[in-house]
């Protein structure tokens, strides 16, 4: 078989805040949310072909289906549009980001394939007119043509990126079981509050003290999550319970991520809590988005 034109690497997320401000009219709730990606990775790979467009899923922690609902097509099928172009491209995903987590992978999947495809082709769409493009796929995906932290407003689709991040260590735990974001957004349970903690948690970031920054983790779906999975809260207290400096669900859950001191405890802190969950990994921030391996 011929080697792929190109291979791409793209992280998961967490949400350092998760704001909800309150219900529009289009049926999306309006948010504040800080987006930090993590070093917990899916791959792409791009094979050209004479015509078509084609997905192969070569692994995946959990069961994924490579057919019309998958964001990789999806986004490659609103790539060619855009572009003009007539598709000739298989692609090939790596999945390693546990899918219906809170952690974003199918989003980044969906972005790094606008972002690949625009390199291979040479389209030179600029940033914005993917972000277009990527916002008409899921209100996180525009986040991931940057990656790093940002904050995002909006529907999260309104992204400012934030410089200047250094390396905190984070442990993820997540149960069997996934959440469908629409069932944790509707389950009546989301706090709402103004967006202030989302804008404070810069000048936190700033100090880059991991003690200070879990001064200032919130999550307004958390209580939707424990009450859909009440496992999620006895997870969160454990983490806390072992050593954590805080501990927070990510985005509509049911992941849970710690922050702590360092890398070393990072992994002490995943060791102690492999028998207590099936998703565990040891993780480091971010300061970018979709690599390129080859
Ligand atoms: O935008 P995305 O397709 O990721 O959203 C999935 C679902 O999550 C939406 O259909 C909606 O139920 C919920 N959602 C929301 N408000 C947001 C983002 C998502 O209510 N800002």
């Amino acid at each position: 078989m011929s080697a792929p034109a190109l291979v791409l690497k793209t992280p998961a997320k967490i949400n350092w805040v998760l704001e909800v401000l309150g219900k529009r009219e289009d049926g999306f709730h309006e948010l504040a949310l800080v987006f930090q990606a993590i070093s917990l990775w899916d791959e792409l790979s791009f094979y050209r072909k004479d015509r078509g467009l084609e997905l192969s899923i070569v692994s995946s922690p959990t069961p994924l289906e490579a057919d019309d609902s998958n964001l990789v097509l999806k986004a490659a099928r609103l790539f060619f549009q855009a572009a003009g172009l007539e598709a000739g491209t298989r692609i090939e995903l790596k999945k390693n980001i546990p899918l219906a987590a809170g952690l974003g992978g199918g989003s980044s999947d969906a972005a790094a394939t606008l972002w690949g495809l625009n390199r291979l082709y040479e389209t030179r769409m600029p940033l914005e007119k993917l972000q277009t493009l990527a916002s008409r796929l899921g209100s996180d995906v525009p986040f991931f043509l940057t990656g790093g932290t940002a904050l995002g407003l909006g529907r999260g689709e309104v992204i400012e990126p934030w410089e200047g991040t250094v390396n905190f260590s984070l442990v993820l735990v997540k149960p069997e079981e996934g959440l469908a974001t629409p069932k944790v957004y509707q389950s009546g349970k989301a706090v709402l509050t103004r967006g202030e903690k989302a804008r404070e948690l810069k000048s936190l970031l700033q100090t880059k003290d991991p003690r200070v920054v879990a001064r200032g983790l919130f999550n307004g779906l958390e209580p939707a999550a424990f009450s859909l999975l009440p496992r999620v809260e006895s997870l969160k207290n454990s983490l806390l319970e072992e050593g954590a400096l805080g501990a927070l669900v990510s985005g509509s859950g049911p992941t849970v991520f710690a922050l702590v001191e360092n890398d070393e405890a990072a992994q002490a802190l995943a060791r102690k809590m492999k028998p207590q969950a099936a998703h565990v990994f040891a993780v480091q921030t971010l300061s970018e988005g979709p690599r390129i391996i080859s």
